[in-house]
């Protein structure tokens, strides 16, 4: 057990920093009175931060520790991302080994790590080809326009040309908020202020067949779905909903993309959220935990998607950086250990009986335990019968970090190298928290 604790996450050497620079005093101090005056409000500080004066300065393992040097649990990730941990010392010797060899080259040449990402990633995926890009929603932007040049490439030559560009996808889900993918997410808050987005997409009730078929045709050029809709609830799609968008595609020679941006690598126990289902899409987007933390964002495609796409039709700056790649590199192999996902499953059925257990204890706090299918990923949305705002910040007060979906959902995502000490210690922490507070 110890062996292959060590095994998952590498022994570490954190660089503690110490404070004191006038500067570093400044943003210690008062990091909100500095983000307020330098910081454009896209988030905003109420809702997001979750405790006056919290500023992070460094991490291990599934630690982060704030500039007073108080350990937190984290219970969060970084949104689904630092699936290692934090500081995890392979990763990050990776980076500096490849900062210091070449940090950028374009995709005008070529460098060693994201040829050697690409063979890792196909090699062990049912896919024939990728394309790097730099966040979760340049890669769905990217599947979008893939799925565009697919449709096109389809009905040349047929009464459809020029036609097949309608896209299906659904209420309640989140793809990105770049225009294109912003196009893809729901959220009419968030959409309307940027009316009219890109045309012909419309969206159907997840979980819902008779809406996809009622929505359907030779015109759609693909469906876009996630395999569980994170910013949605944590609300995972019913196993005959998943295999019917699939048959509904066949029929009407669409393409069936999963959104893997937060169900991948490892999130469901699986390598890829859509294995859980037996469900093969056309298209993938990958992006937050592939780098450990690094920005990136991945499409995965079968070669009749990939065929479709011709130089020039798509491209980015940045994507496939070799600093980037290394530390994906890292995480690939990690993940690919033959123990490593044996241990996600472990830990996700631990954390689920934890969660079941608190919801039989508190049912009238509790509604609902929702789980990726066969309830062994480290990926859970609990949701409750009042909002959890104050939950949330209770939680960090006993050193314990998790985030909302949703004004009554919250959302676990730990680390994948969590072990059942913390699993048990978190849902100790949540089991106080929720004693304490009227839902
Ligand atoms: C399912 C899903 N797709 C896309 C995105 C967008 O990713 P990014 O924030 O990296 O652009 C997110 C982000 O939360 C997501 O959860």
């Amino acid at each position: 057990m110890l062996q292959s604790l060590i095994k998952l996450r590498s022994s570490s050497r954190v660089l503690q920093r110490s404070f004191t620079s006038a500067l570093d005093k400044e943003i210690t101090g008062n990091p909100e009175a500095l983000e307020s005056k330098y910081i454009i409000k896209t988030y905003n500080p109420d809702g997001v931060r979750t405790k006056k004066g919290l500023i992070f300065t460094h991490g291990e393992g599934p630690y982060l520790f704030d500039a007073q040097g108080k350990k937190y649990l984290d219970f969060c990730s970084g949104i689904a991302v630092s699936s290692l941990g934090h500081s995890d010392p392979v990763w990050a010797k990776a980076i500096a080994d490849q900062a210091h060899k070449v940090c950028h080259v374009s995709n005008l040449f070529h460098s060693e790590p994201p040829l050697k990402l690409a063979k890792k990633l196909i090699e062990n995926s049912t896919f024939d080809k990728v394309f790097f890009c730099n966040s979760g929603t340049e890669a769905n932007e990217a599947a979008y326009k893939f799925a565009r040049l697919h449709g096109n490439k389809v009905a040349k030559g047929t009464p459809l040309e020029g036609k097949k560009t309608h896209v299906i996808a659904f209420k309640g889900g989140f793809h990105g908020r770049s225009s294109g993918s912003l196009s893809l997410t729901y959220k009419p808050a968030i959409r309307e202020p940027f009316l009219p987005l890109v045309p012909n997409i419309t969206f159907a009730e997840y979980n819902n067949l008779d809406d996809v078929k009622a929505q359907i045709s030779d015109h759609t050029c693909a469906i876009i779905v996630e395999p569980i809709q994170g910013e949605g609830g944590v609300m995972p799609a019913k196993a005959q909903f998943l295999k019917g968008l699939r048959e509904l595609c066949n029929q009407h020679n669409a393409l069936l993309i999963c959104d893997e941006v937060q169900t991948g690598l490892g999130r469901t126990g699986k390598l890829f959220g859509h294995e859980v289902y037996g469900v093969q899409p056309d298209l993938i987007t990958l992006a937050k935990p592939l780098a450990g933390g690094l920005p990136i964002g991945a499409v995965l495609a079968k070669d009749h998607v990939a065929d479709a796409v011709t130089p020039g039709s798509h491209g980015t700056t940045f994507g496939g950086n070799p600093i980037v790649c290394a530390a994906a590199n890292v995480v690939m192999d990690r993940l690919t250990e033959p123990s490593f996902l044996l241990h996600v499953q472990k830990m996700g059925r631990l954390m689920a009986q934890g969660l079941k257990d608190l919801q039989t204890k508190y049912p009238n706090k509790i509604k609902e335990v929702r789980l990726p299918i066969g309830e062994a990923g480290l990926y859970a949305g609990v949701e409750c019968t009042g909002p959890v705002g104050p939950i949330v910040k209770d939680l960090v007060t006993k050193g314990v970090i998790t985030i909302t979906a949703g004004e009554k959902i919250l959302r676990l995502c730990p680390p994948l190298v969590i072990n059942e000490e913390d699993v048990k210690m978190f849902i100790k922490a949540l089991d106080e928290s929720l004693a304490a507070h009227e839902l």
